[in-house]
């Protein structure tokens, strides 16, 4: 496998293939992200590994991200190549910005003011690097697809832009690099995150429209520091007033001083 750290040996090497999957990540690869590669393995793969400094609006939250290169590369195989850029590479004067007006304010975007106009910045940026024509994409960050199904309409890339379903641990828990700096005691309440939301799902499926009723369900059985419950239509990412063909649940809680986000469809 070969790893990758300048654009000129990307280019070169991408030269030579007619079709390429990528999978963009932040490294601490854990199963969640190996299924992404796992499912993009029908076509040549490159996966990046990047702590993107432009996406983290809390400091402190860069700086306690786990990072272990080493780690990661011995957790890949059948990747074609690994793209491990030097910072200064990519972000270099960095004066240009690319940002998806309405879906980077909304959700998650209230509460973390930049955050994804960092990851369209970077995303596009490695789709010109890489020239990808597959990209995977996990849905345990819904937003985050959906933002760069948006990018890539109206940028204008020739890329197939996949959805991969949520992995999660046996307690329920969606698998997360965050997870890594939960205590035991902390991972075994997180656990109460996806209970609540799969609880909305059953009433949702059983035929409960009334979202506050539904949002009363996730807040009874969620045991930690909620930041938002919602239900939104998925293609609009606007809260409802009632339960739609598309409607999801998406949630954000503070657990051991981490943010932790999940999110569950309220339709079969
Ligand atoms: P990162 O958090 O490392 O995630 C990389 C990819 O793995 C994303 O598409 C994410 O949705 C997916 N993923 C993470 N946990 C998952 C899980 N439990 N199940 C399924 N997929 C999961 O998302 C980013 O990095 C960054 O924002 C990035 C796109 C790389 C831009 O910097």
């Amino acid at each position: 496998m070969k790893v990758y750290k300048t654009i000129k040996e990307v280019k070169s090497y991408r030269a030579n293939l007619k079709d390429l999957a990528f999978v963009p990540t932040m490294g601490a690869l854990h199963t969640g992200h190996l299924s992404l590669i796992e499912l993009a393995k029908e076509k040549p793969v490159a996966v990046s590994i990047f702590v993107n400094p432009l996406q983290f609006n809390d400091k402190s939250d860069f700086e306690k991200y786990p990072r272990d290169v080493e780690r990661d590369l011995k957790k890949l195989q059948g990747v074609d190549f690994v793209f491990v850029p030097e910072p200064e590479e990519i972000l270099g004067e960095r004066l240009t910005k690319v940002s998806v007006a309405d879906i980077s304010t909304k959700l998650e975007g209230k509460f973390r003011p930049g955050h994804f106009d960092g990851v369209s910045t970077i995303v596009a940026t490695l789709f010109n690097i890489i020239e990808p024509t597959d990209v995977w994409f996990g849905e345990k960050d819904f937003q985050q697809v959906v933002l760069i199904e948006q990018m890539v309409r109206d940028l204008k890339f020739n890329i197939n832009i996949h959805r991969a379903p949520i992995v999660r641990e046996a307690s329920g828990l969606a698998l997360s690099s965050r997870n890594e700096r939960l205590s035991d005691n902390g991972k075994s309440e997180a656990a109460s995150i996806s209970k609540g939301l799969f609880k909305m799902r059953e009433a949702a499926l059983k035929g409960e429209k009334n979202i506050e009723k539904l949002k009363q369900i996730y807040r009874d059985l969620c045991t930690l520091e909620i930041e938002y419950i919602e239900v939104v239509d998925e293609l609009t990412l606007d809260p409802i007033t009632s339960v739609a063909s598309k409607s999801r649940a998406l949630t954000a809680v503070w657990c051991d001083g981490v943010r932790l986000i999940d999110n569950v469809s309220l339709y079969a």
